[in-house]
């Protein structure tokens, strides 16, 4: 571990828990309150009976052979969530999709048409395109001058005649790649048999969903980053709010993780509600009736005057929703969500390993891709998109200040793999722990995962990833 990331843990504190509550509280049937919800989208899925065994399998986290038997079995058969229309604007608009060892191109064609092919020169191999995002009218391989152009085919061998018929008599248009796009949002597959996207995605998590205005966005932060972990100690992480009260002492205030709602759905997709503005219970009574910092921001986000705040914090989220309800004239129509999506944090994972939050105002997606070749190392993706015109950026997003006029594309950044401080204060604490949990599951000492009702998604994840990876 680097100096950087030991000092990253020497500055969490560590709080406390004021109040043990019943078991009955967080029980994997707990819905949230039906006040919040007008249009019936808390409606809770069938609660799962997933068994609480200990999950003894601690190799799929390191052994070489389980990563390649992924790559083949899982990640080469679903489909995966790449980017947005708006990322390749026009015709002849591209972007380079790097998944595990695979390397892809996205190409726009007319209207709303995509095409994707293998990023891999038909003559000896070369990569054919390094740029992350780009235009073009064809791609030139560096090595030996080929060409192809943007639906794949091959246009011009370099000094053709030197080559003999046998030699060149195959079909060298670049292997096509299925692509398919669910309200602005590109997925692509390596497999041809794999069934329709929407199938994929499933009636319940598109139901969901049907508020957010996806077709709309614009994507405003790009970054990777390699961490020293494999792909799922990394993302497990990520879909239980079980570690926010050690992890993430300063969220105590803000988010209550501890009534979380989590609906299961279908082919390993979930959701996870998270309420914002309101303590976890074991904490509320440590707060002060003042307001947090957190819950400032909040109120300002949502246009209410310094003066017109609430004086207690329990009256924080309601005073969010009727501000937003009010605002008319606004670019987001506020009207057509529930009013707890006003308001909480819905975590939309796809799966394998697409994490949207999702607000009305943007959406903030990470995924842990496989490293290219280390089954103990992962890359890190973090972006943001945002609803053009919202004016001031919600600080959920992490970004100071963006370019939302829809001109340019923004490039992607490539973060240094040591850099903890890169994705902000909660993920830098997250970025510093899963490391250690990477080396504390080679040890002879440890024998497996167990999990709490909290941490229900990662058996919902296990119990999808065996119906790919076979044991
Ligand atoms: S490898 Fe691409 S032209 Fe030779
Ligand atoms: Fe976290």
């Amino acid at each position: 571990m680097t100096e950087n990331a030991d000092e990253g843990l020497r500055n969490i504190r560590y709080a406390e828990p004021h109040e043990t509550l019943d078991y009955e509280a967080f029980r994997q049937d707990y819905v949230l309150p039906d006040w919040k919800d007008t249009r019936k989208l808390y409606r809770k899925q069938p609660v799962r009976d997933l068994g609480g065994g200990r999950l003894e399998h601690k190799h799929v986290y390191y052994s070489r052979e389980v990563w390649e038997q992924e790559w083949e079995q899982l990640w080469s058969k679903v489909w995966l969530h790449v980017g947005h229309l708006n990322d390749i604007p026009r015709a002849n608009s591209f972007m380079k999709v790097d998944r595990g060892p695979e390397s892809v191109l996205i190409v726009r064609g007319e209207g709303d048409e995509v095409r994707g092919m293998y990023n891999v020169c038909q003559h000896r191999g070369a990569r054919l395109v390094m740029q992350d995002f780009g235009s073009t009218k064809k791609f030139v391989c560096p090595f030996h001058r080929w060409e192809f152009g943007t639906s794949g085919e091959l246009l011009k061998i370099q000094d053709r005649e030197s080559f003999r018929e046998d030699a060149i008599c195959h079909n060298l248009d670049l292997p096509p790649v299925r692509t398919a796009v669910w309200r602005g949002w590109i997925f692509m597959t390596l497999d041809d048999g794999a069934p329709p996207l929407e199938e994929f995605l499933g009636a319940d998590l598109i139901e969901r969903a049907s508020a957010y205005d996806f077709e709309k966005v614009l994507r405003i932060r790009d970054v990777q980053q390699e961490w020293p972990a494999n792909w799922k100690t990394a993302h497990e992480a990520f879909v239980e709010g079980y570690h926010v009260q050690a992890t993430h002492p300063q969220l105590y205030s803000a988010v209550n993780a501890y009534h979380a709602q989590t609906d299961l759905f279908d082919n390993g997709h979930a959701l996870s509600i998270y309420q914002f503005m309101s303590p976890s219970p074991q904490y509320a009574s440590r707060l002060s009736n003042e307001l947090a910092e957190e819950h400032k921001i909040f109120l300002r986000e949502a246009g209410i005057k310094e003066a017109d705040f609430p004086k207690h914090w329990s009256e924080v989220p309601e005073a969010i929703i009727k501000a937003k309800k009010a605002r008319k004239d606004y670019v987001i129509d506020y009207e057509k969500f529930s009013e707890g999506q006003l308001i909480d944090d819905w975590g939309m994972g796809v799966f394998p390993t697409t994490e949207m939050f999702l607000h009305p105002e943007g959406f903030f997606i990470q995924q842990w891709l496989p490293h290219p070749t280390d089954p103990e190392k992962c890359i890190y993706q973090v972006q943001v998109y945002a609803v053009p015109g919202i004016g001031e950026l919600p600080s959920f997003m992490a970004v100071e200040d963006a370019d939302l006029s829809g001109e340019k594309v923004l490039p992607r950044t490539y973060a240094d793999p040591d850099d903890v401080d890169v994705s902000g204060p909660v993920v830098k604490q997250d970025r510093v722990l899963v490391p250690r949990v990477q080396s504390g599951i080679h040890s002879k000492g440890y024998k497996g995962g167990i999990y709490g009702d909290q941490e229900i998604r990662i058996r919902h994840f296990f119990d999808e990833y065996y119906r790919y990876v076979s044991k």
